[in-house]
C-alpha cells in the first residue's frame, strides 16, 4: 500500500504531539523559530483554534499525527507555516500537505517567511509554486543573534 498523507481538522488530543514536535532543538534551529514552554504553547493553540481567521490542519501520515500546517494573518498579509516531527522528515510529507492545503485557501498572494539556511522548507515552498520576493533580517532576543529570512510569495496563476 502506498503511504497516505492527508489533512484533517486539529483536535485537542493533537496538541501534546505538536508540543513535543516544536521543542525539538534541531527543528527550532532549522526553522530559526523558538519553541514555547508547555503552558505558553497550550495557551497559544487554544487561542488560535478559537480564531476563525486562522486555518489549521493536522498532517496525517498513514494515520499518525506527523505535524501541522497553518495559515494566519501577520501585518495584513496571509502567511502559511508548517512543522513536522523529526521522524517524518524527508518523505515528501510537507510538500503534499502544502499542495493540499493551498487548494483550501483562496487568498493570493500568500506569504511565507523561511530562514535562509532552511533549504528543505524553501524547497517545499518552491515545489508548490512560491517564489522569492524579498528578504528580512532582525535581531532575535531569544536566540541572541540576527535571523536572516527569505520572504516567498505565491501569486494567483
Ligand atoms: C522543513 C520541513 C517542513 C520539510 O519537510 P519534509 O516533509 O521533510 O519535506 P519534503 O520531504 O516534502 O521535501 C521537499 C524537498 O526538500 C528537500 N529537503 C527536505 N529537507 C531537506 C533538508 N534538510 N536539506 C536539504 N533538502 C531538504 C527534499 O529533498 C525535497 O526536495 P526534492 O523533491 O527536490 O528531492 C521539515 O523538515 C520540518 O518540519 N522542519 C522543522 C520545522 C520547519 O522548519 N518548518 C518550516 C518553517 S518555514
Amino acid at each position: 500500500m502506498p503511504d497516505e498523507i492527508r489533512l484533517r481538522d486539529v483536535t485537542e488530543a493533537d496538541l501534546p504531539i505538536f508540543y513535543e514536535q516544536q521543542i525539538d532543538p534541531e527543528a527550532t534551529q532549522m526553522a530559526d523559530f523558538p519553541s514555547r514552554g508547555r503552558e505558553a504553547f497550550m495557551a497559544h493553540w487554544t487561542r488560535i483554534m478559537a480564531d476563525e481567521a486562522v486555518q489549521l490542519k493536522a498532517i496525517l501520515f498513514n494515520g499518525e499525527v506527523a505535524g501541522n500546517i497553518v495559515c494566519f494573518e501577520q501585518l495584513g498579509e496571509r502567511e502559511v507555516g508548517y512543522w513536522l516531527g523529526k521522524e517524518y522528515w524527508g518523505k515528501g510529507i510537507a510538500t503534499k500537505a502544502l499542495e493540499d492545503f493551498l487548494r483550501e485557501i483562496e487568498t493570493r498572494p500568500l506569504y511565507a517567511h523561511v530562514a535562509k539556511h532552511n533549504i528543505g522548507s524553501r524547497r517545499v515552498l518552491e515545489k508548490c509554486g512560491f517564489t522569492i520576493a524579498g528578504e528580512d533580517r532582525f535581531f532575535s532576543e531569544i536566540f541572541g543573534r540576527n535571523i536572516e529570512e527569505y520572504i516567498l510569495t505565491l501569486d494567483s496563476q
